[in-house]
Parts: C-alpha cells; sequence; structure tokens
C-alpha cells in the first residue's frame, strides 16, 4: 500500500534525525569519536547523516511512539525486536548509524556498526516493504549526479563515504549482498560503465568475478581495479590518498581479461598441457561473445597477452563455435 510506505519513510527518516542528533549528544560522543577516528569530516558526517544509537535502550521506541506511531508500523520499519526477556527493544544499539537512503535520498533502511570488534560487525536493517536489498546501492543518491561516466562499485559504507570524501563523488556498493541483475539494471540508467573496486582478499576477488558477467549481460562494461597492499578503497585512500586512487583508476583491467588472469592461476602455465588446458576454457568464454567484432578483438587481446599466435586461437575459436552452436 502507498500507504503504509510512506508511513515507513517518514518513521525511518525520523529515525535518522534521531541518530544524528545523538551522534552531537554527551552520550554519543563515543560515536562521534569513533568516526573521527575514522578520519570522516563533520561535512562528510552531514552529507552521508551519520549517526549514533544509544546503549541498552529503547529511547527511539519511546521517541516514535511519542510521535504517533504504533509499535506494529515501527517494527514494520525493522527498528524494533521483541523478546521474552526484554520485551520490546531498539534493533540497534550502541553503533554508529548509516542510514541508507534511496536515489530520491529517502531513508529506507540502516546500517549500523559496532565500534569495537564485537559481532555482528554491521547489523543491517532487515527487507522490509521500503527496503529491497537488491534494487538500491549505498551512495547512488550522491553518486548519480557525479559527471563522470563510470560508478566505482565497492562493497562497504565506509569506501563509498572515503572516496566521496576524497573527491570521488562516482562511488557506490551493494548492501552486503553480492551484485544481483537488479543492481545492474538499476546502474545502467545512469553509466554504461563499472569499475569494480572490491576488497583485496579472496571474497573482494571472487565477488569481482561473479559481477564482471552480470554487468555484461545487462550491457555495462566492467573493470577491475585492485587495492593491494590495503585492504579496501578506505584504507587505500587513507594510506595512499586520492592521487594514487586515480592511477589505479587510470591502471584498471579489462574485467574479462582480469578473470582470465585469475582463472590462469588454476593451470600449470609453464607447462604445455597446463598452457593448452587454459587456452580450452578460455576459448569456451571467448565464444560466449556473441557480437563478432568484439569476440574478435578480445581474441587478439588474450592472444597478445598470453603469447600464442592469433590465428590459432581465432581457428580453435571459430572450430569450437561450430561443434559447440
Ligand atoms: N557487511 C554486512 N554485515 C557484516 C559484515 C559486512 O552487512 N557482518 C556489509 C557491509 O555493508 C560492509 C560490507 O559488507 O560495509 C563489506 O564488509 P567488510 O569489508 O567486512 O567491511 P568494511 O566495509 O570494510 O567495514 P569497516 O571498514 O568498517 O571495517
Ligand atoms: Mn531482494
Ligand atoms: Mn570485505
Ligand atoms: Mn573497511
Ligand atoms: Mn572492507
Amino acid at each position: 500500500k502507498a500507504d503504509l510506505r510512506a508511513t515507513l519513510l517518514e518513521i525511518n527518516k525520523i529515525a535518522a534525525q534521531y541518530f544524528y542528533v545523538q551522534l552531537k549528544s554527551e552520550q554519543g560522543k563515543i560515536g562521534y569519536t569513533y568516526l573521527k577516528n575514522r578520519e570522516l569530516s563533520d561535512e562528510t558526517i552531514k552529507a552521508f547523516g551519520l549517526g549514533y544509537s544509544n546503549k541498552y535502550s529503547n529511547d527511539l521506541f519511546k521517541y516514535l511512539q511519542g510521535k504517533g506511531y504504533s509499535e506494529d508500523l515501527i517494527r514494520q520499519a525493522g527498528l524494533i525486536n521483541t523478546d521474552e526477556r526484554n520485551g520490546v527493544y531498539d534493533k540497534f544499539w550502541n553503533r554508529v548509524m548509516f542510514p541508507i537512503m534511496d536515489v530520491n535520498n529517502r531513508v529506507i533502511g540502516f546500517g549500523g556498526r559496532v565500534m569495537g570488534d564485537g559481532k555482528p560487525k554491521y547489523l543491517n536493517s532487515p527487507e522490509t516493504v521500503i527496503f529491497d536489498k537488491s534494487r538500491n546501492l549505498y551512495g547512488l543518491n550522491r553518486a548519480r549526479t557525479s559527471r563522470k561516466p563510470y560508478f566505482l562499485m565497492c562493497e562497504g559504507y565506509m569506501d563509498v563515504i572515503s572516496l566521496h570524501q576524497a573527491g570521488f563523488t562516482n562511488a557506490v556498493a551493494s548492501l552486503g549482498t553480492a551484485l544481483t541483475t537488479g543492481h545492474a539494471s538499476l546502474i545502467k540508467r545512469y553509466v554504461q560503465e563499472v569499475y569494480l573496486t572490491y576488497d583485496s582478499d579472496e571474497a573482494g576477488t571472487k565477488a569481482a568475478l561473479r559481477a564482471v558477467p552480470i554487468l555484461k549481460q545487462a550491457g555495462i562494461s566492467a573493470k577491475v581495479i585492485r587495492m593491494d597492499p590495503y585492504k579496501d578503497p578506505d584504507e587505500f585512500i587513507k594510506n595512499l590518498g586520492a592521487e594514487e586512487f586515480e592511477k589505479r583508476i587510470g591502471g584498471a583491467r579489462n574485467g574479462f581479461l582480469f578473470s582470465l588472469e585469475i582463472l590462469s592461476k588454476d593451470y600449470d602455465m609453464e607447462s604445455p598441457e597446463g598452457k593448452t588446458a587454459f587456452f580450452k576454457e578460455t576459448v569456451k568464454r571467448l565464444i560466449g561473445f556473441e557480437d563478432e567484432l568484439e569476440r574478435n578483438n578480445y581474441v587478439e587481446a588474450v592472444a597478445k597477452a598470453y603469447k600464442v599466435s592469433p590465428e590459432s586461437l581465432q581457428k580453435l575459436v571459430t572450430k569450437t563455435a561450430v561443434t559447440e552452436g
């Protein structure tokens, strides 16, 4: 119902304002200090509407009830939990709060980060009638007006915020989920190219490998940027700064070629057998390019990168395409 949606958005907006005010209060000092230690400016905190949820409380629940919202509605907004022992209590407590906005700057949910090593590191709003994780991207409300013809797609809230603060206002992140076709079609409305800036760990690499074909299928070209020797864009920017990040953008690798490079690690590329097996798998992927010109260009690029004759690779592609087709 349109009515329900509007009311839940209203509740979330009030909650975001509440968290923001808490951050600036005496109780919220711990949260404010945390964000300062992570080198966020007051301007950034404000721009992203960051906040703080109080310790052991149902303050927000009471506050929202005081504004006339029923327990049922507050629950539907995903802001409270109930159990036998504690009754009704705020879902988020003693966390730094990241409001999640849709493209129209409406608060559709929250991520809350613990300030130490507690688990889970991030607690997120459940999916609700206004919060579909697979159809929204963190930071898109701001990235959509960036002039760049591509998005920087990263993993986390802090990556997006650090990048924006450093001037890369085209950064977005999926909301603790893998990139979906829903994300891809959302992206397609704004840009035709995505630079994947996932974490340097194995999970980040795997996420990039999975994202490349999803983007490709939506007609978005994918490039990959690596953050090593740092963990993620946030740490990279803090240690090496915006200029170095810009250089990494310049050195971004084509998504398909990046995938092959990772694939090649599964083969003994020093032995003829290993290399042959690698090329057989590569050819299978090359015939996936339906556009002939594009396929030929990739054949050439692969031949060059892996030092085989483009003619023989082309022959293998043609032969395999015929037998498989
Ligand atoms: N995430 C989540 N729940 C968790 C851990 C992660 O929803 N328990 C999501 C968050 O959106 C997070 C993203 O996955 O931002 C990436 O996770 P990770 O790399 O572990 O966290 P960072 O974003 O690097 O967080 P931080 O820098 O604050 O440690
Ligand atoms: Mn969903
Ligand atoms: Mn990660
Ligand atoms: Mn991080
Ligand atoms: Mn990370």
